[in-house]
């Protein structure tokens, strides 16, 4: 029997672009999260897939928010799941890169 895959499917745009979808695979084991499955795929197959992290799993920075199968979540507390899951960046911010999105109040913007 093979071992377990989850199926990351990422929207891929910058600003202004219209975003495309790709697909990565990465092996599943419980426990880990969304951000860990992300972290893989940077790490193995496409070091410019973009997510704003920082605690990595302390859900303490909330920058991590994003959508997964259309619910917003941390990706640092989102469980992994096998089989497919959806990842797009927050509807209602505007968009930076992939998963990254403005959420810094517009007063503490740099530029
Ligand atoms: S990485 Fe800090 S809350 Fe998710």
């Amino acid at each position: 029997m093979s071992a377990p895959i989850a199926t990351l499917i990422v929207q891929r745009a910058s600003l202004g672009e219209t975003p495309h979808f790709d697909r990565f695979d990465v092996p599943f084991e419980p426990g880990q999260s969304v951000l860990d499955g992300i972290r893989y795929v940077r790490a193995h197959f496409d070091p410019t897939v973009s997510i704003r992290y920082s605690c990595i799993n302390a859900n303490a920075c909330k920058e991590c928010m994003i959508l997964v199968n259309k619910k917003v979540v941390y990706a640092c507390t989102r469980r992994l799941e096998p089989g497919e899951m959806t990842l797009q960046p927050l509807p209602n911010k505007t968009l930076v890169r992939d998963l990254v999105t403005e959420i810094a109040p517009p007063d503490e913007r740099i530029g």
